[in-house]
């Protein structure tokens, strides 16, 4: 589909999108429980910890960094509604980068 209209409307739908199809990603995620990439590593135990309990742990690789940085703070809503700690910066900043080392 041809991306029209201002940048920031542009931006909008591509975030749209991009999350329409990340929920089917989750899905397969569900399905087949794959390990995690840098498995065995703080980070992947973290990102295991933190992104793998209310559901499965999405693979990494399965959106780009851009993407994953504007996931975190939605997810970081989630974790506030449900009562859960919120992220410390260093744990932000660890799932950053591991986000960044490993994203699609
Ligand atoms: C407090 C529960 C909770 C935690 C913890 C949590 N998530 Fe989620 N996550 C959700 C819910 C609910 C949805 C579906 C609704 C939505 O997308 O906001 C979701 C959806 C997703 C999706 C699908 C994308 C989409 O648009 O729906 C991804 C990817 C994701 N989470 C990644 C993460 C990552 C990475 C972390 C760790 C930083 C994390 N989640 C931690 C509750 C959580």
């Amino acid at each position: 589909m041809p991306i029209q209209g201002t940048r920031s409307g542009a931006r909008g739908k591509e975030i749209f999108a991009w999350g329409s199809i990340a929920i089917g990603a989750v899905l397969v995620v569900a399905a087949c429980s794959k390990p995690l990439p840098e498995e065995g590593s703080a980070a992947a135990e973290l990102y295991r910890q933190r992104c793998g309990t209310c559901h499965r742990p999405v693979s990494p690789s399965s959106m780009k960094f851009a993407l994953w940085r504007m996931m975190l703070p939605r997810m970081e809503e989630r974790m506030r509604q449900a009562g859960q700690p919120p992220l410390s910066n260093e744990e932000r900043t660890t799932l950053e980068s591991y986000l960044e080392r490993n994203g699609g």
